[in-house]
């Protein structure tokens, strides 16, 4: 793979993706919507734009200062986040003997899933050399502390990947940067065990996310210049509960168990309302003071920024 000449195609391809209004839609409808509007050779473009940031964020690149410092050496409290709360839950609740994590990154979350009394066994995949290179040894030593416990560390693309049996697979914010969710469920269940089960924490795609992108687009951000670089490209179409439902129905197998809509954001004319009725119902607030709300269907989510989701393995319909 060479990202410099895709860039540089990038540059000279006549693509309707390139437009203004073609742009303005694939980035403002729903994932699943919009990938199956594109043409197979933009659907492409998209893939490659998504190796972008995955191989080349600063970040990225430099685990040491991802996320400010959260790394998996950090001593700092893993449930003082929503993310971190809602792992733990989980992994109290379905007591996995092994995880499969999809895209670990610096591996913050990672120590608390390795750190649960119930894993006995880790896998981990990353797409990014520098992630797989830093956790490696830091996995090595923690190998030596936990007893039975053992792990296996990938590099590469998950997709083109065999993995061994596992009771649980876990995406932190990983689900977001693949766009081909049909392929991406299908090929995660096999590994998963008969009534083991998926947890998502993930950024989601409703109100205020398209308030935001539509701002950007009307302020010039999404301007020609942006859309003729193939990094502009990539995807950060976020997820929704109806995508993942009908993806779940599609691929068969997997069910959602619970679901939560979380970081509710109001439009000002209602901000004031909504916080106030909130409040008096005592509506769940995460760590960082964010109201939560559970259900998939819960009209509160049409607000949320993240979501999080639980889903199982069951062969019988
Ligand atoms: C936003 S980061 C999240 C990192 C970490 N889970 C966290 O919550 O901080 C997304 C991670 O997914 C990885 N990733 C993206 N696409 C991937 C793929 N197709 N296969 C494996 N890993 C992937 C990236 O390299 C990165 O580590």
């Amino acid at each position: 793979m060479n990202i410099e000449i895709w860039k540089e195609d990038w540059r000279q391809e006549k693509s309707w993706l390139k437009t203004f209004l073609v742009f303005y839609f694939f980035r403002v409808l729903r994932n699943d919507i919009s990938w199956r509007l594109l043409s197979d050779k933009n659907r492409e473009w998209i893939l490659r734009s998504n190796l972008i940031p995955n191989l080349e964020r600063p970040g990225y690149a430099d685990p040491e200062n991802y996320g400010g410092g959260k790394t998996f050496d950090s001593k700092k409290n893993r449930k003082s986040t929503a993310k971190g709360l809602l792992l733990a839950n989980y992994l109290e609740k379905y007591q996995p003997k092994s995880v499969l994590e999809i895209g670990p990154g610096a591996g913050f979350d990672t120590r608390m899933i390795c750190d649960f009394p119930s894993v006995k066994r880790y896998v981990g995949v990353d797409i990014n050399p520098a992630f797989t290179d830093f956790l490696q040894p830091r996995l090595n030593k923690f190998a030596l502390s936990k007893k039975d416990f053992s792990f296996s560390l990938h590099t590469g693309d998950f997709k083109s990947m065999a993995f061994e049996p596992v009771n649980s697979i876990i995406f932190l914010s990983a689900v977001h940067h693949i766009p081909d969710r049909n392929e991406l469920f299908a090929s995660i269940k096999e590994p998963l065990v008969e009534g083991g089960t998926l947890f998502l924490y993930e950024p989601s795609h409703y109100l205020p996310r398209i308030d935001l992108i539509t701002r950007k687009f009307l302020r010039g951000y999404y301007g020609p210049k942006y859309r003729n670089e193939l990094s502009g490209l990539a995807t950060h179409n976020f997820c929704t509960a109806e995508e993942f439902e009908k993806v779940f129905h599609k691929v068969g197998q997997l069910k959602m168990e619970k679901c939560f809509h979380l970081r509710l954001e109001f439009p000002f004319f209602v901000n004031r309302i909504l916080r106030a009725y909130l409040n008096r119902k005592g509506v769940f607030r995460t760590p960082e003071n964010w109201f939560m709300v559970e259900g998939a269907n819960n009209p509160l989510r049409f607000f949320a920024n993240r979501i999080a989701v639980i889903a199982q393995k069951s062969t019988r319909s």
